[in-house]
Formats: C-alpha cells, structure tokens, sequence
C-alpha cells in the first residue's frame, strides 16, 4: 500500500516557471496512492498545460467557478472539505499575497479559505521578490495561521540569478505529506500542559515589570500538540494575541504567584508538561493600590522578592513516565548552563535558544533552537518558522517519551 494511499490531496498550481515540476509532484503523489484534484490559477496554464495534468491526475482539473459551455459551478466549498491537504506548489508572490490577505478572486485561493485541513505552500520566485518585506510579511501571516511552509531552496533561477527562490524538489514536498499524515494524530489520549507568554509583576494600579515574550513559541507548541490529537491546556500570561483553535484550553493569569498556582493543578495530570513562559523571577516586594506619584521624590527604589520557580515546583510533583520540558534562553555558555538548568530543575529535556541568532527568541515569528535531553541527545536545528520548530520539539518529545517508557 502507497503512503498516501486513499489521503485526498487538493493541488494548487500557481503561475511559475516552477509549474513543470508540478507534474512530477503529481506523479509522485499519485504513485504513493493518493487522490489527487488539481485546481490551477488563470495563469498557471500559460506554464502548465490542464491535459497534461488531468491525464496525471486522472480527474479534470479545475480552475474556473464554473465551465464555461455547460454552466457546471465547481464548489470551493466541497473542494476544501474533501481535501485532508492541500498543497500549492508553486506559490508565487502574487498567491501567497491573495491567501494572506483572503483576496479571493480565484478558485485556489476560494478553495484554500474553505478548506478545513492542513495546507502547505512551496514559494518559488526569484531571489529579489522572495527576500522582500512583502513576501517575507505574508509568508509569516501564513505561518501564523497554521500554514506550512516549505521553504524555497538556493539554486539557480529562472532569471539565472542564482540564490534563494527555487522551488522545493518535488520528492521533499512529498515526504512533507507523508511526515504531515503520519504524525497528524500520534497525540491521541495524551495531556499536555504548557506555560506561556510573559508574567507581569504588579508595582501600582497602571505599572508592572514584564517582559517581552509574545507567547507565540508557546502557542505554537499548543497549536501543534492539538492538531496532532492531544488534550491541551496553556496557562498563559498576558499577551497580545491568542491562539484562534478553540481546542486549547486556555486559564489566563497574570503574575508569576498566580502561573504557578495554576500550573500546579494544570500539570498535575500532564503526560507531557512544557514551560514556555518567560516568568519574571523577582516581583516587587509590596503593592501599592494607590498610583504612586513622582512628587517629591528624585529617585525611586522598588525592592524585589523572588518568585517562585514553577518547572521546580511542578517537577517536584511530577506524575509517574510524565516528561517535563523547560526552554532556556542564555547568552553565555549557552549548553553548559542549559545542562545545569536540566539538572537542577529536574526536567526531562531543554529547548535553548540563544539572543544572538537573528530571528531567534522574542517578539519574532521565527526561532533557531537546540534541544538537549537527560541521556545525551543533542539536535541543532537552523532557523525556522515557530510552527515548525514546535513540529521538531514535539518529534523529539514523542521520541523521548517513548524511551522512558521502554525504561
Ligand atoms: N521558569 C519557571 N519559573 C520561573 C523561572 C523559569 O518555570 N520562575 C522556567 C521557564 O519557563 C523555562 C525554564 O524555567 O522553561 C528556564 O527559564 P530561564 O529564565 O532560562 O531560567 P532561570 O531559572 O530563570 O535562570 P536564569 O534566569 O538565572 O538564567
């Protein structure tokens, strides 16, 4: 049996030079046992040609909201309800645009806001138009909303500049759907609990200390934990956008005292506890319900008192083959002192990333990790979407988990 066999893949086909390798995306596709129904833009035929696709995919392809000699309206609606992916292949800048923006003056992009699973696009463009705010601005609304991206390679371009732009090879799009269906619900029955975003650290009514977490790595990580079929709840502190899945379970606090208040009982019955917030560790020592005022005063001291550390707390109650993950964020001997907050946190595992690297850490869409365990392993990861990274970290967990379970 193929590894997509009866999966029912919809494939957009954009206007690129790109498109030739459509057919070999296609073909790869069908050959592993997938149903596959084309839908193309206007201008992606000027590229490929529909006869060439329909023999490949064995069904017309679709392209129009209807046909234009018989009346037939072709349903989006359907379309993205049948489809368990839906893969565009190649993404010009001009699709990733419309499906960031939902201009939906196409079938594909009319399909993409109706379909209900997972998508991926493979950008392909020329080096200039890839690196470009733009692009780059709706490639991370894209990946804010769930979608997957997979990244265009170096090479030589159409324009035979050569750089980042090419297209994805058609056989790693393929193992992307082939990754995507066999881990899509590897979670069932499991608990997951995570720690997310910033504390904030009452001085007065209108002022606190906090810090510049987004939540968007925690969320992340929620985000995938739940749509691979995992139970999950994120104790979150405040941020400025939460995650738009309904499944998450979502107890808002504020200050650190109240995080691990809510932690303890949430991660009580976790087979899987992660500790993703930045919490404060020092609030001040005393509240004033009043707003202090500056009168008369040429300096101003506010005396801190520890918080308490929440991955000790829970890891000291820690449920039986439960496994904990802490992140780290170092700017110094970075491995040296995650090893340390390994062992004296008693987690399982540690996500470091380090401030230095250029996207990574807070207020980015984007994050560069290295994950260290209890038994020795150790995987650098480059730089990725927050999604993805979540995806890697979360493998990694499985893999983990399945070992102490071997123990
Ligand atoms: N953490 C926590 N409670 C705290 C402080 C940290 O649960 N009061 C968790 C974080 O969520 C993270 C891990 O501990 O998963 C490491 O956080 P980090 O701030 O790097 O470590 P600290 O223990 O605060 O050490 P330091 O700031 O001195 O490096």
């Amino acid at each position: 049996m193929g590894s997509l066999e009866g999966k029912h893949i919809v494939l957009g086909i954009t206007g690129g030079i790109a498109a030739y390798k459509s057919a070999v995306l296609l073909r790869l596709l069908i050959k592993r046992g997938a149903e596959v129904q084309v839908v193309m833009t206007p201008s992606a035929k000027e590229f490929i040609t529909p006869v060439t696709l329909s023999a490949l995919s064995g069904k017309p392809v679709v392209s129009e909201f209807f046909t234009a000699n018989t009346g037939e309206w072709h349903s989006h609606v359907d379309l993205g309800l049948w489809a368990d992916l839906m893969i565009v292949a190649p993404a010009t800048a001009s699709t990733l645009g419309k499906m960031a923006n939902g201009i939906a003056d196409n079938m594909l992009v009319t399909t993409y806001l109706s379909a209900k699973e997972h998508v991926m696009v493979a950008p392909a463009m020329d080096l200039d138009m890839y690196a470009s705010p733009s692009t780059r601005r709706n490639l991370a609304t894209l990946a804010a909303d769930g979608v997957e991206i997979i990244e265009a390679a170096e090479g030589e371009l159409a324009s035979h500049l050569v750089g980042k732009g090419r297209m994805a090879e058609p056989e790693e799009i393929v193992e992307r759907a082939e990754r995507f269906f066999s881990r899509r619900q590897d979670m069932v029955g499991m608990k997951v609990a995570i720690t997310v975003g910033p504390t904030y650290e009452k001085i007065d009514p209108v002022r606190f200390i906090g810090n510049y977490s987004s939540g968007k790595m925690g969320f992340a990580l929620a985000e995938e934990c739940v749509s691979r079929g995992a139970e999950v709840i994120a104790v979150t502190g405040p941020v400025a956008a939460y995650p738009s899945d309904s499944r998450i379970n979502i107890v808002k606090v504020e200050s650190a005292l109240e995080m691990n208040e809510e932690a303890l009982k949430a991660f009580r019955t976790a087979d899987i506890g992660i500790f993703a917030a930045a919490v404060a560790d020092y609030r001040p020592e005393t509240y004033s319900d009043h707003k202090i005022k500056r009168e008369g005063k040429d300096e101003m001291i506010i005396r801190l008192v520890k918080n308490p550390d929440i991955s000790s707390n829970v890891s000291e109650e820690k449920k039986e083959g439960s496994i904990l993950v802490g992140f780290a964020l170092e700017t110094d001997d970075a491995l040296d002192n995650a090893h340390k907050k390994l062992e004296k946190k008693n987690l399982d595992m540690i996500v470091l990333n380090s401030l230095e690297d250029k996207g990574a850490g807070f207020r980015t869409d984007t994050n560069k990790v290295t994950v260290i365990a209890r038994d020795g392993f150790k995987k650098a990861f480059p730089l990725k979407y927050k999604r993805e990274v979540a995806a890697d970290i979360v493998d990694i967990i499985l893999e983990q988990q399945k070992k102490i379970k071997i123990k």
